[in-house]
């Protein structure tokens, strides 16, 4: 006989236990809005599986019970709780399965190439005018059996100044005042330095030339920076004289800018040079006349040059009785605005991509 507290039916858990999972069951989204979020749903949709039909789930405790249940009741009981397993099962496959579709879709579209969308145009980078125009000259003077040194732009006063013949009162310090540090050393004034290095290391002959950076307490304005390039040349062998020299220059203006182009020599003053002058091309627009570009003079400066100075070559350990040189400094910036045509040389440094990309 069963006993009495197994005549009445206990309380069907189950409405309970429907009533808590479809209150967890709704915070899952059909259409989450991240792949990522899909992902963590499926992984809490796991959780939510283990929940409610695990082993240690309280359903799984209510079906134990069973037995011990009135067999007169015990079908109908039993049937309930198997009607809210499945629908917990059916629930969670389907959300699990809608959630894989996104995930797999998400996937796809986040993994997949249109290849008919157009093309991002890469924009490759160029030389700096400055540089194309260095490298116009380099190869000038390197087919005429140049040389191309490149040197220090921190110098002692020695190389900057003594040895080029400029001691230490002398007036023509004052024009290449330059920015100096603490240990005696100094950015370098012009490019001449590089004459006297040149001569130390290689000895006489030599010939070559040495573009570089430069720097003077220049104010800014149209033709003047404190930052600036020069190119120096220098030619040191037995019998030089001012016709290789003038020679030289017209050669490589005739390579620069055509062969009809003219030079004409100033007298100047270089404490490193004597004799010394400043050198003019014909402009290379009008040829003479005069226009916009030469400023209607028909020439345009090239730079300074000379015979080298006797001191300069002692400086350097050359012997003054058998070698003799010339040398010259010529602007890069102001050429470079010359032929590009730039009212302002200031525009090179200003690094305005709209001005430099049309250096292509
Ligand atoms: C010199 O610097 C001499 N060392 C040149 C030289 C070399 C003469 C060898 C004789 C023998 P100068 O100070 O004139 O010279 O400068 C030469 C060129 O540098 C000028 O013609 C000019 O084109 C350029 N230049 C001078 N100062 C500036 C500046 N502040 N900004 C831009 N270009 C400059």
């Amino acid at each position: 006989m069963t006993e009495d507290k197994n005549q009445q039916a206990p309380e069907n858990p189950s409405e309970r236990i429907r009533k808590a999972f479809e209150f967890e069951f709704e915070r899952f989204s059909d259409s989450p809005e991240t792949l990522l979020a899909a992902e963590d749903q499926l992984k809490k949709l796991l959780d939510l599986e283990v929940k409610f039909l695990g082993k240690k789930s309280e359903l799984a405790a209510q079906k134990k019970m069973i037995g011990n249940i009135d067999p007169k009741l015990r079908r109908d009981f039993a049937l309930t709780f198997q009607n809210l397993e499945k629908h917990i099962e059916q629930s969670i496959d389907d959300k699990r399965l809608r959630l894989e579709t996104f995930v797999l879709r998400a996937r796809v579209a986040r993994e997949s190439i249109d290849v008919t969308i157009p093309g991002r145009r890469p924009r490759p980078g160029h030389l700096h005018p400055i540089t194309l125009m260095r490298q116009r000259i380099e190869d000038i003077f390197v087919s005429l059996g140049y040389a191309v040194e490149d040197d220090r732009e921190i110098e002692t006063d020695f190389y900057n100044f003594d040895a080029l013949n400029i001691p230490e009162g002398h007036p023509a310090r004052d024009p290449q005042d330059t920015f100096y540090t603490t240990d005696g050393f100094a950015l370098r004034s012009q490019t001449s330095t590089v004459q006297i290095h040149a001569m130390q290391r290689r000895g006489a002959p030599v010939r070559m030339i040495a573009p570089g950076r430069v720097f003077r307490r220049d104010t800014p304005d149209p033709t003047h920076n404190p930052m600036f390039y020069q190119v120096e040349g220098l030619c040191v062998d037995r019998g030089i004289t001012m016709a290789h020299l003038k020679g030289t220059l017209a050669e490589f203006v005739h390579r620069l800018f055509g062969p009809q182009t003219k030079t004409r020599f100033r007298p100047s003053y270089f404490p490193f040079t004597e004799p010394s002058a400043e050198v003019d091309y014909s402009c290379f627009s009008c040829g003479g006349p005069g226009c916009r570009i030469c400023k209607w003079s028909g020439w345009i400066e090239l730079g300074g040059s000379g015979m080298v100075h006797p001191n300069v070559l002692r400086a350097a350990n050359v012997d003054t009785e058998e070698f003799t040189g010339f040398a010259f400094g010529l602007g890069i910036d102001r050429t470079c605005a010359r032929i590009y045509q730039l009212d302002d040389i200031r525009l090179l440094f200003e690094n305005d991509v709209r001005f430099l990309e049309q250096f292509r």
